[in-house]
């Protein structure tokens, strides 16, 4: 194997687990051999990182040349080449179809966001005319599958904004500082298509608990998305960003600051109107027979999330589909369909309750878990 592929191997390596400090080492290195001095110098400082060992340290010390200069602050860590900018530009930003109408109950939570989302930031003059801040973000949270995507999405429908989906996946990148500089492409992307809705599902694997990351890349990618956040109050208000999460016990307390993810909504599972709603959405496109009442199913289904609405709804429709591609005649969903369907569904919401309640319990702070704890009173 040459070095090249050596090197490779090694990088590849690195995804898996980039705490180890011995691979570090070796990718160090073998960029030296390489010649390539600058990169060698700087993966030999992420390795010092990780290393405990002292001759191991020594060896990543002897690639570091004395410099007065501060450390970059973007590592440029063992690049191949030098990355085509055009190449990790963050995702195209969509214009939603998607409207409040299209989520099911949580009418609470629409007015909500419609008061302290929608209008400011369509308003923004009326809102500082009385002195009240724009800006800032909302953390959705609740139990999976029961429409915070839906609701962010929902909500750039209805402010006819920009809507840019930021996932882990689309801003971790292995080459250390990476993804600091994605995540900062991303907010300037953003502030250059406005009125814009940044949307960070699954914040908690982005803006997780920098306590629990001592020393990985984790850290400096939630200290980047604060520094984003407090830049945005004075920079942009046609800017909005909302994050969603199941576990809001595990996002970085500084997130939720004022000014940044400072509005928490708790994003209930559907109660029975809900459910009927839901159920009545997902059937409006398919043949329902006159059998069928959705007000039972919204009775039998306590406990289901919006998406296992959703999946009951599927499994109905899979026997006269099967039936019709076998060559019989294409016949409308009936309510025995439904119950046999019911029959494979469970709900899915209930375990989340089990861990949130204790955390609402014991770790309220700032009353971050009122709206939950109100919901488990009733
Ligand atoms: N209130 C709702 N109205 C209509 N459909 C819903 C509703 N809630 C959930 N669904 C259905 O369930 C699917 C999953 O919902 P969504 O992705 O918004 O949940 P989530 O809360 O973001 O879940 P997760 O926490 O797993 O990301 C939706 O695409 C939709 O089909
Ligand atoms: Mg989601």
């Amino acid at each position: 194997m040459d070095l090249n592929s050596t090197l490779e191997t090694l990088r590849r390596a690195l995804v898996q687990t980039p705490n180890n400090g011995f691979l570090w080492l070796q990718v160090a290195e073998l960029l030296a051999q390489l010649g390539r001095g600058s990169e060698a110098e700087e993966a030999a400082r992420e390795a010092l990182v990780h290393l405990d060992e002292e001759d191991a340290r020594n060896r990543a010390r002897a690639l570091i040349a004395p410099k007065d200069e501060a450390p970059q602050n973007v590592l440029r860590l063992v690049r191949g080449e030098k990355k085509d900018d055009s190449g990790d530009a963050p995702d195209a930003p969509t214009r939603e179809s998607v409207r409040f109408g299209d989520v099911g109950g949580l009418d609470e939570i629409k007015e909500e966001i419609r008061m302290k989302i929608i209008v400011p930031f369509q308003r923004p003059d009326l809102f500082r005319k009385y002195g009240k801040r724009v800006g800032g973000g909302v953390l959705m949270y609740g139990p999976p599958g029961c429409g915070k995507t839906l609701l962010a999405r929902a909500t750039a429908g209805e402010c006819d904004a920009f809507f840019f989906n930021v996932t882990i996946d689309s801003i971790l990148d292995m080459y250390y500082g990476e993804s600091e500089r994605k995540l900062a492409g991303i907010f300037e992307s953003a502030r250059a298509k406005v009125p814009a809705i940044l949307f960070f599902d699954e914040v908690e694997a982005i803006g997780g608990s920098r306590q629990q990351m001592r020393h990985s890349p984790g850290k400096s990618l939630v200290n980047q998305l604060l520094a984003e956040m407090d830049g945005m109050a004075s920079n942009n208000a046609n800017v909005l960003v909302i994050a969603a999460t199941n576990a809001p016990w595990s996002v970085d307390s500084a997130l939720r600051r004022p000014g940044r993810f400072d509005r928490v909504l708790f994003v209930p599972p559907p109660d029975e109107t809900a459910r009927f709603e839901i159920l009545r959405l997902h059937l409006r496109e398919r043949p329902v027979a006159k059998d069928v009442d959705v007000g039972e199913l919204a009775k039998k289904t306590a406990d289901f999330s919006g998406a296992d609405l959703f999946d009951l709804v599927e499994r109905a429709a899979e026997k006269p589909l099967v039936e019709a591609m076998r060559g019989g005649e294409p016949r409308e969903l009936r309510r025995s369909d439904f119950l046999d369907a019911l029959k494979k569904t469970k709900p899915s919401t209930k375990e989340w309750f089990a861990t949130a309640k204790n955390y609402a319990t014991f770790a309220n702070t700032g009353g971050l878990y009122d709206d939950l704890l109100d919901y488990l009173k009733k």
